[in-house]
């Protein structure tokens, strides 16, 4: 259906794309993998005709393809869900499903005609909203749910999604691979961009490897393993997926919250941590961990509840209270909550810091440096406005922002969310690091095996209740998903 020959892409400092081969068949679904930076989502942009490329061809059901803008690739049946989601936050999901194409009668919107059609794509993609909900009021994984539904709006013919999976559970996930599956059988062929290989192995019929901008491999995925992949990816093996976390004498607690009351949710909540603890929040999303770290950090309203730190009651009404107090949250949606992203780099990691001083241009330019190297930042330097930074990356310089921030309690919200393997084990020994510094850590994470892999113990929410917590000792994944679904279901019935 489509073909790539020598695809160049060079932006200021950069060459994103440095020679792409690329050969997309109906009926097929292509994996797209690479490390953070390795050109993935430029090669997307080029393809739905966003980024006109500096050389090289493609063609598109044999014929010359040469997009003008994002329209041509649209025209030509090409859909794309986009890394970064693209949703208008003060319109409803309906309006944002068939922006392109409202149903009208007598030269009004139908409103109707409009919520019926989007009730039945929200049906498809298993997303149970009202279809007049305004889309600020959703969450990240939602959101990314009505991307995929309005991805499926539009009758296309190659369909592409960059990094689909990022945010939801297994089993939104689930729901996501049967729709892809059905839409091969119908001779779509899709293109599926993914940092979680054991995804790409189940899903995919043929892979291409990008390195540096480069397809340094195409192959159908018979007989291919992870390990292949990464070897790929990386260029070298990786040893293991989780660095080990050494057991740890937890020392005083650090963070104490009880009854904690949070709007829209059952509660209360009351957990703690300790000194040089790691500890996990699994459950589904909308389990109501995100809010709760919210609420703890100052960032939403807590409706009721108490947290001390180090055996001290504080009040924090305001992340600057949370940040002063000495706490500090990495948040799940990068883009909006956590970067400023025409500021480059270097200003960007030290933002946390600026507490009514200014740093020196120098001293921030290294910390930023130090940073960089040590979380492997792939960029031009740090006067890289962070916009143009790849996703994986962006996401590394909000962390660096906040390990940079000195705090005694780390909130992280997905702190790998989009990174590729290589820099997710940097980012696991950085937060074991910090730990055996004697921070105290709190992880919410939707990948089960990493925080199995790094933490201590992990508090399972069920529907804004914490249903149970899990010592590393008795650790066992089963255990942890039903716990996770156990305030979904009623009395006797099993996930
Ligand atoms: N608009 C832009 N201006 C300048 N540089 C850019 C721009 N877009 C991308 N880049 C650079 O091009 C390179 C490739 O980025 P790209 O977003 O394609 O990576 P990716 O493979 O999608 O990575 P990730 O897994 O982190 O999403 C990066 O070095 C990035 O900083
Ligand atoms: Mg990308």
């Amino acid at each position: 259906m489509m073909t790539v020959t020598g695809l160049v892409k060079r932006f200021p400092g950069v060459v994103a794309l440095d020679g792409v081969d690329l050969e997309l068949r109906g009926g097929e679904i292509h994996a797209l993998v690479g490390e953070n930076g390795a050109g993935k989502s430029t090669l997307v942009k080029a393809l739905a005709g966003v980024h006109a490329p500096d050389a090289g061809t493609m063609t598109f059901d044999g014929r010359p393809y040469t997009p003008a803008g994002a329209a041509d690739g649209l025209a030509a049946g090409i859909s794309v869900v986009h890394q970064e989601l693209a949703l208008l936050p003060y319109l409803t999901v309906a309006e944002n499903l068939f922006l392109r194409e409202l149903p009208r009668k007598a030269g009004v919107v139908d409103r109707r005609r409009l919520r019926e059609a989007a009730a039945r794509l929200l049906a498809e993609v298993g997303l149970d909203v009202a279809p007049d909900t305004p889309v600020e009021r959703l969450g990240i994984a939602q959101m990314q749910l009505v991307e995929i539904a309005r991805a499926l709006s539009a009758e296309c013919r190659l369909l592409i999604l960059d990094e689909p999976t990022a945010t939801l559970t297994s089993r939104e996930a689930g729901r996501l691979f049967t729709i892809l599956r059905a839409l091969r059988e119908r001779g779509v062929a899709i293109v599926y961009i993914s940092h979680h290989l054991e995804e790409v192995l189940e899903l995919a019929d043929r892979v291409t490897v990008l390195r540096n901008g480069r397809s340094i491999a195409s192959m159908p995925m018979t007989g291919v393993t992870a390990p292949d992949l990464v070897k790929l990816m990386v260029g070298r093996d990786l040893a293991q997926e989780f660095p080990v976390k050494p057991p740890t004498e937890p020392g005083e607690v650090a963070l104490a919250v009880s009854g904690l009351k949070v709007a829209g949710f059952e509660g209360p909540l009351s957990f703690e941590v300790r000194r040089g603890e790691v500890v996990g929040l699994a459950g589904l999303v909308g389990s109501g961990r995100t809010e709760a770290m919210r609420a703890v950090f100052g960032a939403d309203p807590a409706l009721a509840g108490q947290i001390e730190l180090f055996g001290r009651k504080v009040r924090i009404r305001h992340p600057k209270d949370a940040v002063r107090a000495g706490i500090s949250l990495l948040t799940e949606d990068r883009k909006s909550q956590g970067l400023v992203l025409d500021l480059p780099i270097s200003a960007n990691v030290t933002l946390a810091k600026l507490r009514g001083f200014l740093l020196r241009f120098g001293q921030e330019r290294a910390l930023a440096q130090d940073l960089g190297q040590r979380l492997h930042l792939r960029s031009a330097g740090v006067s890289q406005h962070v916009r143009t930074l790849s996703g994986g990356n962006q996401q590394k310089v909000v962390l660096a922002k906040w390990l940079n921030a000195g705090a005694d309690v780390l909130i992280v919200d997905e702190p790998t969310r989009g990174i590729d393997v290589g820099a997710k084990y940097e980012i696991h020994e950085l937060l074991l690091g910090l730990a055996a510094q004697g921070k105290a850590l709190l992880v919410v994470s939707s990948d089960l095996p990493e925080l199995m892999g790094i933490c201590d113990r992990i508090l399972v929410f069920s529907r804004g209740r914490i249903a149970g917590s899990v010592q590393r000792a008795d650790f066992d994944a089963e255990h942890i998903l039903t716990l996770a679904y156990s305030g979904y279901l009623k009395n006797g019935e099993t996930p």
